[in-house]
């Protein structure tokens, strides 16, 4: 039995901050920004907003887009690691707004790699048979996380959601056909946040993202590539199979890197990092609604999903797209 997504959206905040107002704020420039990672600008969640109540908004486009009620949801699996708190889980605080009262709620700290593990999860739940249908969403308020006296890392992120539905297939020709995951704990330290949590049995309240650039950058192209070449192995494709691309938004340096190692087209990998940054679990639903609203998207396409996060987390999904209609905004 296959899989398939039937709705999907996304929510960005409106405040914009752009290369022009770190320059402000940190010793940096427009054009190192831009160099170095494609950033050109990110979007910053409002006082008022969190990654639930962003997330609550994407999830209500992309059930408006597979036109299901709320109240058939089974599941709501959150990838997120820049939760609303330690806990209830964000799954349940959107299950709450939303008011998905049926479905079963759990969030997944996989970081950037977090998407495309709760799709992953929500396949194999739902071919599992107990349940019909997941909503899946990444969401990542990741500017409150991130030291912004630190250049190193705070042009690099930002804010926003993106969701999908995810149900039975009607046609075994759509939907997910395989995957590929790996971790390394022991490289950890590479890339980790500061608090709140219970290490050395305190809480550290002082939330603050840490990196090791280059070598993450290092980590990220490799990992990245490797997997997809497995993926591809396994599923006895090739890279000419693959219609489109839709790479977690980490920055376009790493991104040209994979494209060069796997020999994909310029046009056929998606990127949209200029606009938003790195907003990490939530960056390729993001991307993926945004290819699908500008119609780059066909029935039948086989799509490549690939990303590489902390943990280090890294993963790839290959999915054949099944149409699906495009609501009245
Ligand atoms: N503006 C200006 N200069 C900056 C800067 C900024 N925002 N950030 C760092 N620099 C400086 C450094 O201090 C260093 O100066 P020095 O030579 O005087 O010491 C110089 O630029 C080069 O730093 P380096 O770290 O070698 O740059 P880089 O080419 O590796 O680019 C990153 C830095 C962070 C953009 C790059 O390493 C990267 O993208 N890494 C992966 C990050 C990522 O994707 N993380 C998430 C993974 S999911």
């Amino acid at each position: 039995m296959q899989t398939t997504i039937t709705g999907l959206g996304s929510y960005l905040p409106e405040k914009i901050l752009t290369n022009a107002d770190l320059e402000k704020m940190v010793d940096t420039s427009n054009e190192w920004i831009i160099e170095r990672t494609g950033v050109s600008e990110r979007r910053i969640l409002s006082k008022e907003e969190s990654s639930s109540t962003m997330g609550a908004e994407a999830a209500l486009a992309a059930i408006r887009a597979a036109d299901i009620s709320v109240k058939s949801i089974d599941l709501i699996i959150v990838a997120t690691c820049s939760p609303d708190g330690m806990f209830p889980s964000t799954a349940n605080r959107i299950q709450a707004i939303i008011g998905a009262k049926n479905a079963v709620c759990f969030d997944i700290n996989s970081a950037c790699n977090g998407f495309l593990s709760g799709l992953i999860v929500g396949n194999s739940l739902i071919n599992s048979k107990q349940y019909n249908n997941a909503l899946i969403i990444g969401s990542e308020a990741l500017s409150r996380l991130v030291d912004w006296s630190d250049r190193n890392t705070c042009v690099l992120f930002g804010d926003g959601a993106g969701a999908v539905i995810l149900e039975k297939s009607k046609n075994d020709a759509f939907g997910i056909v395989d995957f590929q995951f790996g971790s390394d704990g022991n490289n950890g330290d590479l890339l980790f946040a500061t608090g709140p949590g219970s290490i050395k049995n305190e809480l550290v309240k002082e939330a603050k993202i840490i990196m090791d650039g280059q070598n993450v950058f290092k980590h990220a192209v490799n990992t990245m590539s490797a997997v997809t070449k497995d993926l591809l192995k396994q599923t006895n494709l090739t890279i000419e199979d693959i219609d489109l691309c839709i790479p977690h938004q980490a920055n376009i340096r790493i991104l040209n890197a994979i494209a060069k190692n796997l020999s994909i087209d310029e046009g056929a990998m998606f990127s949209n990092v200029n606009k938003y940054g790195n907003t990490s679990a939530a960056s390729i639903p993001i991307a993926l609604t945004e290819a699908f609203y500008a119609n780059m998207l066909n029935e039948g396409d086989t799509l490549l999903f690939t990303a590489f996060g902390a943990g280090l987390n890294w993963g790839s999904v290959i999915l054949n797209w099944g149409q699906i209609n495009k609501p009245e905004k």
